[in-house]
């Protein structure tokens, strides 16, 4: 199938991101301001850009994981199927957890890796994402700690994909169709 036209709406500059981010780590440095032991998690792929700064601006002593999950392949449906393609390298027993989500949709994702790292015992398991959509919900989720909650659109940039493109636009944007 030919690829449909498109252009991209900045939605979110780089500025505000970075602002909200700064915020976020105000609350996490204090909810684990405890602890020595933490393991930060980001969600493969679309949590790299954000991890990476996130990890940056809350400047403590962390360990960074990725875990692989994946429900959407290379189309815009959900599959309802979480497959987990990585799994973490290290063991986060008796570990507090924090995990670096993109993106909550219809929760499907961040409830099956919330159960998965549960289950391994972790001291405690907290959960961040950089947008929310609350209007697509299908499983019963919400991250402790969330950046922007948007309307039901499709957007990019800043870690997530069209068809494996546009991460790596430095800010959140929305497709809109031309054709
Ligand atoms: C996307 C996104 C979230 C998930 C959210 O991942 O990065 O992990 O979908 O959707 P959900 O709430 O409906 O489960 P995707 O499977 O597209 O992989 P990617 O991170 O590699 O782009």
């Amino acid at each position: 199938m030919a690829e449909r036209p498109y252009v991209i709406d900045e939605m979110i500059s780089a500025k505000a991101i970075a602002a909200r981010i700064e915020e976020l780590c105000h609350d996490i440095r204090q909810e684990f301001a405890s602890t020595d032991k933490l393991v930060v998690v980001g969600l493969l792929r679309g949590s790299f850009v954000f991890i990476a700064d996130l990890v940056r601006e809350l400047d403590v002593a962390v360990e960074v994981d990725f875990l692989e999950a994946s429900s959407y392949g290379d189309t815009m449906e959900s599959s309802r199927e979480v497959r987990i393609l990585k799994d973490l390298r290290g063991a986060i027993e008796g570990r507090d957890v924090l995990v670096v989500e993109d993106i909550v949709d219809t929760g499907f994702t961040l409830s099956h890796v919330i159960k998965l790292l549960n289950s391994r015992k972790p001291e405690r398991l907290k959960t961040i994402a950089l947008l929310d959509k609350p209007s697509r919900r299908e499983v019963p989720v919400k991250a402790d700690w969330i950046g922007f909650e948007i309307p039901d659109e499709f957007v990019v940039g800043y870690g997530i994909d069209f068809a494996q493109r546009n991460r790596n636009l430095p800010f959140i944007g929305k497709v809109r169709f031309t054709d």
